[in-house]
């Protein structure tokens, strides 16, 4: 099979050349992008990364958690699914998670999926079937019957809550009202689509908004304030799953999505059943084949444990279930020629590169930017100098192989050297930043070059005011990108900084010349701004520490340091604290020496989920003395809502730490140690004064005595399945 290797992990250091410091930064980073990219297309609707970029993100993520487990945020993106509900729809707690998949790019992923199916039942051969059916390319929708009547339907959301669009789903032809013969509880999970046909009749007769592309189209429809509008979209549904069940339907997937179809649902007449990888890989190459003639998108092959005995032994990782794959389609791509490359500025001074293209299509969009990402990256080689593209660089002016696998900002994977002009020169990357003139510098290990300017970067400025008005920021309404950027050039009420925001209104009552008298906006539409001003002045604690803007202290990070201090005041002083301990001017090296003399340094790099790298950040953004004015004169406008302690549901083994030994003959070892972690225990290699309690079957040997000499406690696999209650 041909395929290239397009995810970002191709051109990172493999982690085990990473020290954990390193390995933190990446990971911080990393959950930032994602949770803005969940944002951007949950939430928005308006994806920014393909599909292939969020999911190299992910495995990037997966695989630094997985080699440095004690840097695993305990709400990592990795363990979420998608971002929060938007607002506008009621919420719906789903009876049962709406899990994602894990991807799969190469035939070894396939293999390997199913070796490791078999090696967690314990089945070394034996008949082991698969379903395959096509991925489709559109948002997953969970629909509850009870009693046979259509009562709920709820978007995915972040995986454990969505939004009610029950009046917008009973508009969809597809989806039955009644079902006859249906358990008395039954959540019928699937996904909502368009088709090419219906979207490129939608788009030409849409007038204003076109949508990029159908699930686009699928989403902005089915997420309709107004169900007349949804009836008036031409939306589709496949049943492919199923969450909360009074009954169980069949004995196996097949089986049971014959009885959805039965029920009246449409299901996807190409799923078959694959006895062997052999079969798998041949479906998933017929219905690639037919990708282009179905006439709805689909982004490539699932597959699922046929068995649901099985399904239910294999259970689930944190967000995906061990008993499926997404086996994904290769990328689109094109050629086309480079025109310049230009490079913007971000929030925390980041200087990036995008390629402006001569407009091609690919994949059905049209494209004209691709993200460069970095300096190292157009020179054609990573951050630790090894070569990528086989080293060949990227130039203005060159032809370039565009690639892109769902939709929007997509990636050179390629460049033809037989068409560089002669007079072509390699790309110099500024060293100064092109906002600002300030130097922009790389540190050590960091393959960003920044502008050191800080709050004089006009960019920098407008980037953090931008940030810290969004969504998951402060989420003012009627104060978005383009308003900002009106308002920092306004030379009669300008916003330069965020406490600027919040004495807009008394400004404005000021001046002579007023907002409402301005073009575009009018008296109405400026009391409305100020009181969506006025409305985000009481704000929560962890809304407050994103919307700063510091550096790796991402929607996750701010949340975990808001539970953790409680109150604005109480992190300040732990933050000022730090700042004049040794720990924090010691550089990696001597680190581990100054921290006995460190109580405040040690308390912030302890808490769970935050490293030593973000709390550098922390500190020096928040004592820096015009960060530090900047945001004392936000704190003097804004009311802090405190955080509240989060509440974890309580297992009979939460927090402990367990031990496995011996054999154990009705679960394998992996399937217990997924158990016992599932419940929130640690599981354990070896028997120490930190085990709690050691599971023992037959055999068990000097692990069994070691407990009994520490005074562990020790039960054998029937209670144990008690605890784990799969007995
Ligand atoms: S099964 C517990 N089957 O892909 C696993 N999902 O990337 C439930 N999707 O969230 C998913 N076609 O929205 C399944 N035939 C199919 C699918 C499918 C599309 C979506 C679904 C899921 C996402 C994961």
């Amino acid at each position: 099979m041909t395929h290239e290797k397009q995810d970002d992990s191709a051109v990172r250091p493999d982690p085990g050349a990473l020290d954990e410091q390193r390995a933190g930064d990446e990971i911080a980073d990393l959950s930032a992008r994602i949770a803005q990219a969940n944002e951007d297309y949950h939430v928005k609707d308006a994806p920014v990364l393909s599909d292939a970029d969020y999911d190299a993100l992910k495995q990037r993520l997966l695989v630094l958690e997985r080699a440095f487990p004690q840097l695993a945020r305990p709400d990592s993106p990795s363990h979420r699914v998608g971002a929060a509900p938007a607002e506008g729809f009621g919420k719906v707690v789903h009876a049962q998670r709406m899990m994602s998949l894990e991807n799969g790019f190469a035939e070894t992923d396939v293999t390997d999926f199913v070796a490791r199916v078999r090696s967690f039942l314990g089945l070394r051969d034996g008949d082991l079937a698969f379903t395959a059916e096509p991925k489709i390319d559109g948002l997953s929708l969970s629909l509850r019957y009870e009693d046979g009547f259509l009562v709920e339907a709820a978007t995915r959301g972040d995986g454990t809550v969505g939004e009610n669009v029950t009046a917008n789903a009973r508009t969809i032809a597809d989806i039955p009202h009644r079902l006859s013969g249906a358990p008395a509880i039954l959540e019928v999970r699937g996904e909502v689509y368009m088709s090419h046909a219906d979207f490129q009749r939608l788009n030409a007769t849409e007038g204003g908004r076109v949508f990029a592309n159908p699930r686009n189209a699928a989403a902005g429809s089915l997420r309709q304030i107004d169900p007349d509008v949804t009836a008036s979209r031409p939306l589709r549904f496949f049943a492919y799953g199923w969450g909360e069940l009074s009954q169980a339907l069949a004995e196996t997937q097949m089986g049971a999505v014959e009885r959805l179809a039965a029920f009246g649902f449409q299901t996807n007449p190409l799923t078959r059943l694959c006895h062997d990888v052999g079969q798998m890989l041949a479906v998933w190459a017929e219905i690639e084949q037919q990708r282009a003639t179905l006439g709805y998108d689909i982004d490539g092959v699932v597959y699922k444990v046929n068995d649901l005995s099985y399904q239910t032994r294999l259970g689930y990782r944190s967000t995906t279930p061990r008993w499926a794959l997404a086996h994904k389609f290769p990328a689109e791509t094109a050629w086309t020629r480079l025109d310049r490359i230009d490079i913007q500025v971000g929030r925390t001074g980041a200087l990036s590169p995008i390629a402006r293209l001569e407009p091609v299509t690919v994949g059905g969009v049209v494209v004209s930017n691709a993200t460069l990402h970095n300096e190292d990256y157009i020179a054609g080689r990573d951050s630790s100098g090894a070569s990528i593209r086989e080293g060949r660089d990227i130039r203005e002016g060159d032809w370039v192989k565009i690639y892109r696998a769902g939709d929007v900002i997509p990636k050179i994977a390629d460049v033809d050297l037989s068409r560089r002009s002669a007079d072509s020169a390699p790309y110099s990357f500024p060293e100064t930043c092109p906002q600002c003139g300030s130097d922009a510098i790389r540190e050590p290990g960091d393959s960003v070059r920044r502008c050191t300017g800080g709050l004089i970067c006009p960019a920098q400025a407008i980037e953090k005011l931008k940030h810290f008005v969004s969504r998951a920021a402060f989420d003012i309404e009627g104060l978005g990108a383009k308003q900002i950027e009106m308002f920092f050039a306004d030379p009669i009420l300008p916003i330069r900084e965020p406490a600027d925001i919040f004495t807009l209104a008394e400004r404005d009552a000021r001046n002579i010349a007023r907002l409402k008298n301005r073009e575009g906006f009018g008296a109405r539409s400026v009391e409305k701004l100020f009181a969506a001003i006025e409305d985000k002045r009481r704000i929560p604690l962890e809304r407050l520490i994103f919307a700063l803007g510091i550096r790796h202290v991402g929607e996750v990070a701010a949340g975990i340091l808001a539970r953790h201090f409680g109150t604005w005041d109480a992190l300040l002083a732990a933050v000022d604290a730090a700042a004049h301990e040794p720990a924090f001017a010691a550089d990696d090296k001597d680190r581990r020496a100054a921290l006995a003399g460190s109580p405040h340094w040690t308390e912030l790099t302890t808490i769970n989920g935050i490293g030593a790298v973000l709390v550098q950040s922390l500190v020096t953004t928040l004592t820096q003395p015009a960060e530090r004015a900047s945001i004392d004169r936000l704190i003097a406008q804004v009311q802090v809502i405190p955080a509240t302690v989060r509440q974890i549901q309580q297992t009979p083994i939460s927090g402990k730490t367990l031990v496995f030994t011996g054999t154990l003959e009705r679960m394998t070892r992996a399937e217990a140690k997924a158990r016992a972690e599932a419940m929130g225990a640690k599981v354990a290699g070896s028997v120490s004064a930190k085990t709690d309690l050691l599971v023992a079957g037959p055999g068990a040997g000097s692990k069994a005595a070691k407990a009994a000499g520490l005074g562990v406690t020790v039960i054998d696999e029937d209670e144990w399945l008690r605890i784990a209650g799969g007995s």
